[in-house]
């Protein structure tokens, strides 16, 4: 159903409520019309089975209104309130995500809206919204089984707390949660898989332990302050998707001296040489020398390519031989950083080179890291350590640097938010003692995948 359509039809039943008494005067089938009118004020008509209006209201910037338990709507209108019981939970959820979208219109927009085109959000969460997504994750075992791991091997930080899981998708982080002996888990999720995670909340019989908040961290109201958060929101490179964004934002509703798993994390690069990787890379671009193509030269769009191509940040694995010098790391603390300080992020790199070679690029991974009151668990990207769904990210240099073994390269990588939920990486490297430089841009929301 597109968000702007101006009329929706729904099942209710409709209870109207007074201070003294609860009155059940309308116990039967209604049809509810919403319609949105010029003003950004929303209509609603409740007809009965004849198609008859019975009652008629409208939801202004001023009325009082608010979800009720699971399914059901409360609107006070002067001196009575009237509850919309939906006939099913997905009803409910489609009045409501509907009633959102056109309201939003006219409140202020949240931290995520502002960072966000709306393209990329729609995108992004039909993404998340599948099932096979989901799987995906959640068949990482490395992922998976080092978040089991870091929650049940540090079950003190969870017994008895109350925990907030950002992004929950299916939910597996509040079931952990719950192992560990948590009290209460709100688990907010923003796109449609939260209806599965109701589902596996229901069917494993943890209703009274686990809320499914249904929205964005950013917009939805946390019903009390949590001792910890939890989440998995970790993208290529560490920082793609933009969501550690939203984990730090969750923290508006940690207690003071509250946990945050993970805790902190480190991003890792390191030049590599890669001559294969470099000339794959140019041969992609042969298509765009061909003077005859269907009798069309297409010749005068070869640099165009060959730029295009070079801003792919490569998506793979490799061996740690190619690596040309010991990785330098930059440190983010979870519990100490805003979400500000992700909106430009700068690393410098000084690194003292252990052969001699061509310099195609710089290699990036990153590990994590749970600090518990028991124990600290990490979970690595590392080339050397077991292949996650995360790989490696590999950015080259358009023209590659010739260095000697213990020569020294510097520079920086600038990694500047944008708004399609990713990250626009300026690399800008030089061989000290030879003054030879280059560098690159590169766009992290579309990377080349060139693993198997
Ligand atoms: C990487 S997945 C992790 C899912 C689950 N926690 C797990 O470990 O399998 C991230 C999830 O967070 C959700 N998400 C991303 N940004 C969000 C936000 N701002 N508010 C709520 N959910 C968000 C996505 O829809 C997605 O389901």
């Amino acid at each position: 159903m597109g968000d702007n359509q101006l009329q929706s039809r729904f099942s209710v039943t409709v209870i109207f409520l007074n201070e003294s008494d609860i009155k059940r005067d309308q116990h039967q089938e209604l049809t509810l019309l919403a319609h949105r009118q010029l003003d950004d004020d929303v209509s609603l008509t409740i007809n009965d089975d004849a198609g008859v209006c019975v009652f008629k209201f409208s939801i202004t910037r001023e009325t009082e209104c608010c979800r009720v338990a699971s399914r059901s709507f409360l609107v006070t209108l002067g001196y009575f309130s009237i509850l919309l019981r939906f006939n099913t939970q997905s009803e409910f959820q489609g009045f409501h995500r509907l009633l959102s979208s056109w309201t939003d219109l006219r409140t202020d927009p949240s931290v995520f809206q502002q960072r966000t085109d709306e393209s990329s959000a729609l995108q992004y969460f039909q993404f998340y919204g599948c099932l096979s997504q989901q799987q995906n994750m959640l068949q990482d075992y490395l992922r998976t089984a080092t978040y089991q791991k870091a929650i049940l091997l540090n079950d003190v930080d969870f017994k008895d707390k109350v925990v907030l899981d950002v992004g929950c998708g299916t939910g597996i982080l509040s079931f952990f949660a719950v192992q560990a002996g948590a009290k209460r888990v709100y688990a907010v999720e923003a796109s449609s898989v939260a209806k599965y995670a109701e589902i596996l909340v229901k069917s494993n019989s943890l209703s009274d332990k686990i809320t499914i908040l249904s929205g964005k961290m950013e917009e939805v109201s946390c019903p009390e302050k949590v001792d910890v958060i939890i989440s998995e929101p970790i993208g290529y490179m560490l920082l793609n998707e933009r969501m550690l964004e939203s984990f730090l934002h969750a923290k508006h509703w940690l207690k003071p001296k509250g946990m945050m798993f993970p805790t902190q994390s480190d991003i890792h690069l390191a030049p590599f040489t890669d001559e294969q990787l470099y000339m794959e890379h140019h041969a992609r671009t042969n298509f765009w020398n061909q003077r005859g193509f269907y009798g069309v030269n297409l010749s005068g769009l070869h640099s165009s390519a060959l730029d295009e191509f070079f801003r792919q940040p490569i998506v793979d694995t490799f061996d740690v031989q190619i690596l040309m010098a010991r990785s330098v790391k930059y440190t983010i603390n979870f519990l100490e950083a805003k979400e500000e300080d992700l909106h430009r992020v700068e690393i410098p790199f000084v690194f003292k080179l252990l052969q001699s070679g061509l310099i195609h690029g710089l290699a990036f991974w990153f590990d994590v890291a749970f600090v518990g009151s028991r124990t600290t668990v990490w979970l690595s990207t590392a080339p050397n350590e077991p292949l996650t769904h995360w790989y490696q990210v590999r950015c080259l240099l358009q023209t590659p640097l010739f260095a000697k073994m213990g020569q020294t390269l510097s520079g920086q990588v600038l990694l500047i938010a944008n708004r399609r939920q990713s990250y626009d990486i300026h690399i800008t490297a030089v061989v000290d003692q030879s003054g030879f430089k280059s560098g690159n841009t590169l766009d992290l929301k579309n990377p080349f995948f060139r693993y198997a």
